[in-house]
């Protein structure tokens, strides 16, 4: 049995930690948590009460009366609002905004951090999100922060949201982009930051394949796994 062990993967929105953390994770058999839609979660079911984005006490008061888990399966995690799926439905910029707003709260970080950290306490894991390496696992094994230029970021999202169907410009994607940059960045608590020991990969100029053996490459050179 190898050790267990936890990869902290950090970067601003649509760096691709996501599509690399899962394709690391499936590589390695270990499990693949996205922090981000936990958030999403909770901006959804403040958006379904129309509370306002900036009301922080209006969003704090939504908090005793859901619940946000995280099941992991074959088909990979799947998150769920007071019970229900709401997986597909956290999948759009309005409630990303929600998220990157409600994210800020104070109580909404506290009552999202018991679950990710007993997560890595009871598996190996490689999470990713904004405060990963520096507030949630300060004792991850392996750290990296994941970025890539706006232009790229808005780029790949452009794509993506355009194959999925969504009606968008990438002068739109490239301005959500940046907001939600500036708000992760700039607020008071857990910003999004690099942690002091996380190694910086700029993926602009790398193909998905590139960024995923990149990460492989480290976690195997900080933990072993993967030899
Ligand atoms: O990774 P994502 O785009 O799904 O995350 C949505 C928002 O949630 C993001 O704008 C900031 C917030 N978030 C956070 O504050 N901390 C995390 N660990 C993950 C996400």
């Amino acid at each position: 049995m190898t050790k267990r062990f936890a990869a902290a993967l950090d970067g601003p929105s649509g760096a691709g930690k996501s599509t690399v953390a899962k394709a690391a994770a499936a590589r390695l058999g270990i499990l693949y948590v996205d922090t981000g839609a936990m958030y999403r979660a909770v901006g959804l079911a403040v958006l379904r009460r129309g509370i306002g984005e900036d009301d922080a006490a209006g969003i704090e008061q939504v908090l005793p009366e859901i619940t946000v888990t995280l099941r992991h399966g074959p088909d990979g995690q799947r998150v769920f609002l007071s019970g229900e799926d709401v997986s597909d439905a956290i999948r759009n910029d309005r409630v990303a905004q929600y998220a990157s707003k409600c994210s800020a709260v104070p109580a909404v970080r506290a009552f999202l951090l018991d679950a990710q950290r007993a997560l890595a306490r009871e598996n190996s894991v490689i999470m990713d999100g904004r405060d990963i390496g520096t507030v949630v696992l300060p004792d991850a094994e392996v750290k990296i922060f994941l970025t890539a230029s706006v232009e790229a970021r808005a780029q790949r999202r452009y794509h993506e949201l355009q194959e999925r169907g969504q009606d968008v410009t990438l002068e739109g994607v490239r301005a959500d982009i940046e907001r939600r940059d500036s708000q992760d960045r700039n607020r008071p608590i857990a910003p999004l930051r690099q942690a002091g020991d996380a190694v910086l990969l700029d993926t602009s100029s790398m193909t998905l394949e590139a960024s995923i053996d990149a990460v492989l490459r480290l976690i195997t050179e900080k933990t072993g796994v993967g030899q």
